[in-house]
Parts: structure tokens; sequence; C-alpha cells
């Protein structure tokens, strides 16, 4: 799909990977729905793109309505940049993190696209799911890499059932808020995190030419084949990179 032009929803657009997509879809020239929680950071962005902000908790179902209700018969682009991360040992995550990671990283997605999906089929258009390397399983993000690695699921059996264009990104560290906000930082001495807006070009280009995985950077597609064909090799790889990461 050539986006120039064309109507894009973007979630998480107040802050990160969503802002810079918001940034280089409006250099395409595209009409932006901007959508967030903090007005006033959405209000920046929609002042340099010319969006139109909207304000929506999507962990709440009030919050996909109000999402639909602006884009319903019109979007061709969906990108679901919203998500929030929590690290740390599965028992020391509340249960109440739990759930609002499965909310914000899975089911909003889920619904938003099921809702907006006669409209993005009749725009020929395109879904973009904002994933991570973490859908291949991180140690002390076991409930974070589960929402990731279900986004994933879901974006591939969509893939083959609907005739829209499906991308999933899948970056590994990004310089952006999402570390302080997850309450742990990023310490890990490899790999090193990336721009935000180099996150956004790859996103962009992925949708121009129909790519239904990228990996950002790319050399992380090695992990996730590592993964797929000998797992015992990625768990053993895993724990030791684990050991000597510090956090
Ligand atoms: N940063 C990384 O290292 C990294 C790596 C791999 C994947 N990712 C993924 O990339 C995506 C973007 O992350 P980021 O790095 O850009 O983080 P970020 O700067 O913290 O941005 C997160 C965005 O999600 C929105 N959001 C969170 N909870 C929400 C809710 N309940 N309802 C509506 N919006 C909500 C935030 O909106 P408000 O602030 O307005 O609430 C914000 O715009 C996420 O899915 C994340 O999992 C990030």
């Amino acid at each position: 799909m050539r986006p120039a032009g064309r109507l894009a929803v973007i979630t998480g657009a107040s802050s990160g990977i969503g802002a810079a997509v918001a940034d280089r879809l409006a250099g395409e020239g595209c009409p932006l729905i901007l959508v967030g929680r903090d007005r006033a950071r959405l209000d920046a962005v929609a002042a340099r793109t010319g969006g139109r902000p909207v304000t929506a908790d999507l962990s709440e179902p009030a919050g996909i309505d109000a999402v639909c209700d602006v884009a319903d018969g019109r979007a061709a682009l969906l990108v679901h940049g919203a998500g929030v991360g929590a690290a740390g040992p599965l028992a020391d995550i509340p249960a109440a993190t739990v759930g609002e990671l499965t909310a914000v990283n899975l089911l909003a997605p889920v619904q938003l696209t099921r809702a907006l999906l006669p409209t993005l089929r009749a725009e020929h258009g395109h879904v973009v799911f904002v994933a991570s390397i973490a859908a291949i399983g991180v140690a002390n993000e076991a409930v974070y890499s589960a929402t990731k690695a279900g986004l994933r699921g879901f974006a591939d059996a969509l893939r083959v059932e609907a005739d829209i264009g499906v991308t999933t990104v899948l970056p590994g560290a990004v310089d952006t808020p999402y570390f302080e906000r997850r309450g742990r930082g990023y310490h890990r001495r490899f790999p090193r995190p990336v721009t935000a807006e180099r996150v956004a070009a790859a996103l962009v280009d992925a949708v121009r030419h129909n790519r239904a995985e990228v990996f950002v950077p790319r050399w992380l597609a090695v992990g996730a084949r590592v993964h797929g064909l000998a797992p015992a090799t990625f768990t053993r790889l895993s724990r030791r990179l684990d050991r000597g990461s510090g956090g």
C-alpha cells in the first residue's frame, strides 16, 4: 500500500514510536487520527502533524468505541503503537499489571482491528502491529512476552484470512519513555537501543512493500530463527545472555 495521502489511525501517538510514526506519515501527506491518553502530549503531536487528537483509554471498551466513532468508514491504515511493559520475575508482577498488559497490548489491538476490518477491507488498507522481539520469549518479561507473542500470532492468522495488508514490527530496545514508565530501566549492554525514528522508518517502508514482519534492527531476525529451529539452543543462549546482562 502506498501510504501517501491515506487516512491513518495511530494508537500510542502521544509518545515514542507512535509519535515518530505520526511525524513520518505526516511527511507523506497522510491525514492522521492520533490516539493516546495524555492530552497535552497528544496535542503537541497534533500541532506539528496536523492530526486529530482522540483521547482514549484503550484498556476500556469505551476507549475502543471512541476510536471507532472517528475512524469507522474512513481508516486506510491502522497502526497499533500503544503498549505498556512490566519487568521482573513473574511472581513479583501484580495481578492488576497482568490485566493491564493483556488489555492494552493484546485485547485492544484485536478488538480495534476487528471493529475496523470492514473499513480497512473497503479501503484496501493495511494494519501494523508493533510487537517486540520479546515475542520470542524474554526472561523477566514473561507477561509482556506473552502479549507480544499473542499479537504476532493474531497478525499471522489475519494475514492469511483477511484481504488486507498485515505487518508485524518487532523492535529490540528503543530509546523512548517506555522503560521509565515500566519502572525498570534498560541495562543490557546489547542490543543497543535504536531511535524511535528508525523504527518508524522501517514500519512505513514495510507498509509500502507489504512486508509481513520486520525486525529492528534487522539482525534480530537471527534470534527469531534460532528460536524457531532450535528452541533448546535458544533457551541455553538466552540464559547465558540473561546472566551477563546485569538486569
Ligand atoms: N521502547 C522499547 O524498547 C520497545 C521495544 C519493543 C517494542 N516496543 C513496543 O512499542 C510500542 C510503543 O512503545 P514506546 O517505546 O513508544 O513506549 P512509550 O513512549 O511509553 O509510548 C507508549 C504509548 O502507549 C500509549 N498507551 C499506554 N497505555 C495506554 C492505554 N491504556 N490507552 C491508550 N494508550 C495507551 C501511551 O499513551 P499515553 O502516554 O498518552 O497514555 C503512549 O502513547 C509498545 O507497544 C511497546 O510495547 C517498545
